[in-house]
């Protein structure tokens, strides 16, 4: 931190530095004068580097494709947390990188971004690498995401989560004619605000696996993930199919085996609230909501 100061070009930099200077400058000649050594100088001081090793145990679920007949198992690993980062992925990164590089997971952006990391730790679905490691003595115990058929290790198969995301067409949809580069798909301020608390969603699928309903119904139920992904489309003022977006719905699975239970929204590792779009898009189909109101009038006359 003193050499950081010291180096620094700011005047608040240049102000410290002169500090730093003059306090060196006062201990030094206070030393010479005691000729005692002189233990407090500044530039002697340094981050302490704790000398107890602090191990963990990290229980990891195994299974391997190659091996179709061993079962899926938890492995150990004892890693020491002083040579370790903070959050669970550094743990599962220090794993594969020094004692076992044939563990599967996936991630990339490292900060809560891509949504790649998800998986189950110590029974909670989460993002690996926003989740800091339990200090305690219990061994930390990470799974992939429940429910979902596994590739290898922690990665899960996301087929069918993408096939149902696919259904929902998650993309702009126009009736009206626009000359692509004639102008910008103008957006009020109060329309683009709708979209707040959707557009962050990265897709991660810790909330549709964590809903028992999807659990059971994986194959019919759309899950919480992709119905907020659709309810999205729908208020959004640029997109101009909403009644045929909203006709999908009308059966008894796709939307309606949503029972409220809202582990979806307990479990979004972002903060969002998709049990509360499932409200709104069914209160939408069940006409007791008032349509979104668009651009230019091309929603149907069922949806006021
Ligand atoms: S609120 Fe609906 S989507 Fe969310 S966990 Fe419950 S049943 Fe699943
Ligand atoms: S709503 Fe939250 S938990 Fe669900 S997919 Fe989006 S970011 Fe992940
Ligand atoms: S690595 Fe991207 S969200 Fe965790």
């Amino acid at each position: 931190m003193f050499r950081a100061l010291a180096n620094s070009t700011t005047p608040v930099g240049g102000a410290c530095r002169l500090l730093f200077v003059q306090v060196r400058n006062t201990t030094a000649a206070a030393a010479a004068k005691t000729n005692a050594p002189d233990t407090k100088k500044p530039d002697m001081v340094h981050l302490k580097r704790e000398s107890k090793p602090r191990t963990k145990t990290v229980s990891i679920y195994r299974w391997n494709p190659e091996e179709p007949d061993k079962k899926p198992y938890l492995q150990d690993y004892n890693i020491d947390l002083n040579e370790c980062g903070p959050m669970v992925l550094d743990a599962l990164i220090k794993i594969k990188n020094e004692m076992d590089p044939s563990l599967a997971f996936r991630r990339s952006c490292r900060e809560g971004i891509c949504g790649s990391c998800s998986m189950n730790i110590d029974g909670r679905n989460t993002l690996a690498c926003i989740c800091k490691i339990d200090e305690s003595s219990k061994p930390l115990k990470v799974y992939p995401l429940p429910h979902m058929y596994v590739v290898k290790d922690l990665v899960p198969d996301f087929t069918n989560f993408y096939m149902q995301y696919k259904t929902i067409e998650p993309y702009l949809k126009r009736k009206t004619e626009i000359n692509i580069g004639d102008k910008q798909l103008f957006q009020s301020v109060e329309d683009r605000k709708k979209l707040d608390g959707m557009y962050e969603c990265i897709l991660c699928a810790c909330c549709s696996t964590s809903c028992p309903s999807y659990w059971w119904n994986a194959d019919k139920y759309l899950g919480p993930a992709v119905l907020m992904q659709a309810y999205k489309w729908i208020v959004d003022s640029r997109d101009e199919y909403t009644k045929e977006r909203l006709e999908q719905f009308r059966d008894t699975f796709s939307l309606y085996r949503c029972h409220t239970i809202m582990n979806c929204t307990k479990a979004c590792p972002k903060g969002l609230n998709p049990a509360k779009a499932i409200g709104e898009l069914k209160a939408l189909l069940a006409n007791v909501a008032t349509s979104p109101s668009k651009n230019s009038a091309t929603v149907g006359p069922d949806y006021k």
